[in-house]
């Protein structure tokens, strides 16, 4: 796996950003992808890949879920350890592939675009045979799968941020992705930048993936996540 420390510059404004750049979209997808999980049962063994700071991990945990956070940034981790003040959640830092913890989940979680992190196939075939390695026998796997629209630069301006991000194409489905952030916080003005890599894997190449892991696509959920730009698709273990 490229070491690389997503987010590190930035991981303390993460929340800040995405709220002033999605505005009340980004607590209405939380809020449909929480609904979304709660038709799956209550009490459930969830392990979160790419928890990131916990938007969807600490809300599952206040819900009487047994929640596993995985997360290969260690900022973004302890933005998340930061807000877990009961330490309701299990931490873990390690990425998708490389996590080695317990096993016997009912549901893995991968949303908010953590497949686009990903840019090598054995990587993800190896990360997927990782989720169904954790899950219990017909356990569950929740993925966001980003549409192609949503490799395009664009700049936000909105309530004293400026965010201006540009995907360059590399070929072959493969983005260096850059951002270059201006945020007002009251007096303050903060500044950062960050480039990673980044990939469009098409809704066949995670279906083959999927396949190789020993998982299935059991219901597509996209026309519910409809303003995400992103397919949602809840698959299971075979
Ligand atoms: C856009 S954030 C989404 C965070 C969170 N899932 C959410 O819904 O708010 C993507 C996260 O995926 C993490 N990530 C990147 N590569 C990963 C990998 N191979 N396995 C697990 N997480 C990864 C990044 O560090 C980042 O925190």
């Amino acid at each position: 796996m490229t070491k690389l420390i997503y987010h590190r510059d930035w991981a303390k404004y993460y929340d800040e950003v995405n709220h002033r750049c999605f505005g009340a979209y980004y607590d209405e997808l939380t809020r449909q992808t929480l609904q979304l999980i709660s038709k799956l049962g209550a009490g459930l063994q969830i392990i979160d890949f790419g928890a990131g700071t916990g938007r969807i991990a600490l809300p599952l945990a206040a819900l009487g879920h047994r929640v596993t956070a995985v997360e290969p940034s260690e900022a973004m981790l302890a933005q998340l350890a930061s807000k877990d003040i009961s330490t309701a959640i299990t931490q873990c830092h390690a990425s998708m592939q490389s996590y080695d913890g317990v096993e016997g989940f009912d549901l893995a979680l991968a949303v908010f675009t953590v497949l686009g992190y990903i840019t090598k196939e054995e990587d993800l075939v190896a990360s997927f045979c990782n989720v169904a390695r954790v899950l219990k026998p017909s356990g569950r796997f929740l993925i966001d799968i980003p549409q192609e629209v949503l490799f395009s630069s664009h700049l936000v301006q909105r309530q004293g941020l400026e965010r201006n991000i540009t995907f360059v194409s590399k070929g072959a489905n493969h983005y260096l992705y850059r951002e270059k952030t201006r945020l007002e916080l009251g007096a303050e003005v903060i500044t950062y930048q960050e480039e990673l890599p980044m990939r469009y894997w098409t809704p066949d190449e995670i279906k083959a993936a999927l396949q190789k892991a020993g998982l299935v696509l059991e219901k597509d959920y996209s026309s519910k996540f409809a303003m995400a730009g992103a397919s949602y698709w809840l698959c299971r273990k075979v």
